[in-house]
């Protein structure tokens, strides 16, 4: 109730409604000052009837509830992480005294079952050190999926600051690479005056691009034995990786022991609102503490940021599987939609990709806008694919409610189409 308050005094010259779903109450208030409790239904509300009712007119752009479906990465810290940090005992990292900082860092190698860890501003840069120790002689080749984060979406940092060189292979729709095309894309060690040299692989575990699927430790296993065979080191972005352990079924250290490092975002489905951690060897955490100095990522009093990483790993891993139950459900509740389309077999953690049936005349962008509208925030993907990620802060309800919009959008859409 304070918030509600609180937001009031600071914006509202207008009549604004605030409402809480999950407590069944919106706030509405007059630019007098006078406020009105609204219980509400367990439906999704029409705000402008209700506007109406009490004002006698239609506030504009104004939408009952908010669905943030966009990303596992859109979560708020919750009052717990809030307070941690404002408690949270800290001091100069880059001096190394942060007590917190070590904390998390000890904490998240016990965990991943390495000797090490690192706390870096994001996945993007923990990749890039990650690629970067492993390479640390310019031509340096990595073999790694071409439809991987690191290949698709970090700018081509690898080569541009790095200056490494991708050797892409193609990834299957599951998100693994054939074994046999790694191995064949690992380069001739005497034909060095031609070639770069192969130094490392990596995998992205869960896959983001494949729908949040998950690389089984069987096949993590099979890669890491090649990587060994031919002398390279095994990486793996696992931006999610806790949620391919929670869907596997296998301990986190088990699934990524083949791996020489691993880069593991604290800012996606477990919650917390900023960083990421690499883990590896003493040596490799050793090499990855300079160059995150060298690319600006040390930073002082983090204990702030790794206190509320601390609370989200305490409450959030346990929360993964239900984002995953939430994500089927959503995908079957899609797959009754007429003109909506989803591969139940690809939802195997918290993403859901829905394509637009062939023939259906709707386009991706116009089911965005009026799912915008209506307070629900998808991603689009193509023209005609949206993406939604599941998380702690959406529940059943919202689901639901989300489902309905996404049958009123695209009835809504083809009809303004005429169809
Ligand atoms: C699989 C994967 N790896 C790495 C990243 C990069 O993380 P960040 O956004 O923290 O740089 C993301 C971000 O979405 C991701 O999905």
């Amino acid at each position: 109730m304070d918030m509600f308050m609180n937001e009031m005094e600071r914006s509202l010259q207008m009549v604004v409604m605030f409402q809480n779903q999950s407590l069944g109450i919106a706030i509405w208030f007059s630019k007098e000052g006078n406020w009105t409790i609204i219980l509400l239904p367990e439906e999704p509300i029409v705000v402008e009837t209700i506007s109406s009712l009490i004002f006698g007119k239609v506030p504009e752009k104004m939408v009952t509830r908010i669905v943030d479906l966009r990303s596992d990465t859109v979560t708020k810290p919750t009052e717990a992480m809030r307070a941690a940090m404002a408690s949270a005992e800290v001091d100069d990292d880059v001096l190394g005294y942060d007590p917190t900082a070590f904390r998390l860092e000890t904490e998240m190698a016990k965990t991943m079952g390495k000797e090490a860890a690192l706390f870096v501003p994001s996945g993007t840069m923990g990749n890039l050190i990650s690629v970067l120790v492993h390479c640390d002689v310019r031509g340096s080749e990595v073999i790694l999926g071409d439809n991987c984060h690191i290949h698709i979406f970090e700018n081509g940092g690898i080569a541009t600051i790095g200056g490494v060189h991708p050797r892409p292979v193609k990834n299957n729709y599951d998100g693994t690479i054939d074994i046999d095309l790694i191995e064949a894309a690992i380069r001739d060690p005497n034909g060095e005056l031609l070639y770069p040299t192969t130094k490392l692989i990596c995998l992205e575990n869960t896959h983001a691009n494949s729908g949040g699927r998950c690389l089984s430790v069987e096949y993590t296993d099979r890669v890491g034995e090649l990587a060994k065979k031919h002398g390279l080191k095994l990486h793996i972005d696992g931006a999610r990786i806790f949620n391919a352990s929670v869907a596997l079924g296998v301990p986190v250290d088990r699934l990524v022991q083949a791996a020489d490092s691993v880069s593991v975002c604290l800012s996606k489905g477990i919650g917390a609102p900023v960083g990421s951690v690499i883990v590896g060897s003493n040596n490799f955490i050793a090499k990855a503490r300079r160059l995150r100095k060298t690319l600006g990522g040390g930073m002082r009093q983090i204990g702030i940021l790794c206190a509320a990483a601390l609370v989200a790993l305490q409450e959030n891993v346990g929360k993964l599987e239900s984002d995953h139950k939430k994500a089927r459900l959503f995908a079957d509740g899609l797959n009754e939609v007429k003109g909506l389309k989803v591969d139940a077999c690809s939802v195997e953690t918290n993403m859901v990709f829905i394509d637009i049936e062939e023939g259906a005349r709707i386009r991706a962008e116009m089911i965005c806008k009026y799912l915008e509208e209506r307070g629900i925030l998808v991603m689009q993907e193509s023209s005609l694919r949206l993406r939604v990620v599941l998380h702690h802060q959406i529940s059943i309800s919202d689901v639901q409610y989300a489902l309905s919009c996404f049958q009123q959008a695209v009835k809504g859409v083809q009809n303004e189409m005429g169809n």
